[in-house]
């Protein structure tokens, strides 16, 4: 039996959005304008959608094409001034080092320890000259979820921004903005959103959007459309950048993307989160029970407070690379970054499946 747990690599894209972009790709998209009306308002269904999942105001969420598209909206939107300095963790995914890293700032690094952060040290890398936390809810190789209530209040205390890359937690972990006051936060849609890739979700608290610059392109001014629908007098270039996070979004969009964007955030939203971080927890037991008694280290904590969808391990006889493409090729998908072999189920996930793999790896460590 085959299993799939490489949600962390990247999400299998659900039935109902294969259906609805099929759809749009055999009955709306051939026709040019004259269907595509049928389609046109999926990016604002998305929308809200997101909103709904963070627990945040529609006003607050842009649709982006990936993570780091997402990041770079608030590296590169933000004045940054001589000597600010931006808190970053040691072993995060490049996409969330790289923006601060161009912008030219300051990086403070947080250690990484037992494959998971300290709060006192990343309050040891907060100082006055802290501007922004650049911090990623889990990490990619080991699952360590670090509290970003506490990172907040740390970082919120100097008066530093917090920005997250939660393209590791979002769908699989329940967050609510309106309790978590992070600032800006970025995932894409193809991991555990299980959407298309190439579509994302980025977050920008509302008090920040008037000073936050963001690439406008001609969908992002009051009234754009205006001149195409009104007619004649309605052509004008002096018109206001949208007050809402949706100014970056630009000009013509993956409509199709966004169609399977919102079918997948409207199954998250039927399903609910709990239900799959329930599940999902369940199934991650599971697995580092077997793991262990395979003989295999968990590479960070998979503690209540600190467990995610993915866990990383390496096993003392066997290379991780080497392990993770045999597993693959007796059909368990599984991925290998950064030296450790990582599994990442999800609520779609069955035990069979975990069941499937662990006796494929015991066979292989034995
Ligand atoms: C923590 C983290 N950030 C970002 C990315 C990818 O970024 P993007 O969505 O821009 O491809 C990954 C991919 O593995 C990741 O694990």
């Amino acid at each position: 039996m085959s299993a799939y747990l490489d949600y962390a690599g990247l999400g299998k894209l659900r039935p109902r959005a294969v259906e609805a972009m099929r759809d749009a790709v055999v009955d709306v998209l051939p026709h040019g304008s004259a269907e595509i009306g049928r389609i046109f308002p999926a990016r604002r269904r998305a929308r809200a959608l997101a909103a709904e999942l963070l627990d945040c105001s529609t006003d607050e969420i842009a649709l982006v094409t990936n993570t780091s598209t997402g990041l770079h909206l608030v590296a590169d939107g933000l004045d940054w001034r001589e000597g600010d300095e931006v808190v970053v963790f040691d072993r995060d995914f490049p996409a969330n080092v790289h923006p601060w890293r161009m912008r030219g700032v300051r990086l403070v690094w947080v250690p990484m320890r037992d494959g998971g952060y300290h709060l006192a040290d990343v309050e040891a890398a907060i100082g006055p000259a802290t501007r922004l936390v650049a911090v990623s809810h889990v990490n990619f190789a080991t699952g360590f979820r670090i509290d970003l209530d506490a990172v907040c209040a740390l970082a919120h205390r100097v008066g530093a921004l917090v920005s997250v890359d939660a393209v590791q937690s979002l769908g699989v972990l329940p967050l609510s903005l309106a309790d978590t006051p992070v600032d800006f936060l970025a995932a894409g849609a193809h991991k555990w959103l299980c959407g298309p890739v190439g579509t994302g979700i980025f977050f920008s608290r509302r008090e920040h959007l008037p000073r936050l610059r963001l690439p406008g392109g001609w969908f992002g001014f009051e009234g754009a459309n205006d001149m195409l629908t009104k007619g004649a007098g309605h052509f004008r270039y002096d018109l206001s950048p949208l007050p809402t996070a949706a100014r970056a979004e630009g000009g013509m969009y993956d409509v199709l993307g966004m169609v399977g964007l919102a079918e997948v955030l409207a199954e998250l939203s039927e399903v609910g989160v709990s239900a799959i971080a329930d599940r999902v927890r369940h199934l991650t037991q599971r697995l580092c029970d077997g793991l262990r008694s395979a003989g295999c280290a968990i590479s960070a904590s998979t503690d209540d407070d600190a467990w995610s969808g993915i866990i990383g391990f390496t096993h003392p006889a066997v290379e991780s690379v080497a392990l993770a493409r045999d597993l693959v090729a007796a059909d368990c998908h599984v991925s290998h970054p950064d030296g450790l072999v990582r599994v990442a189920p999800h609520h779609w996930t069955s035990e069979a499946e975990v069941d499937a793999f662990l006796a494929a790896l015991t066979q292989r460590v034995r």
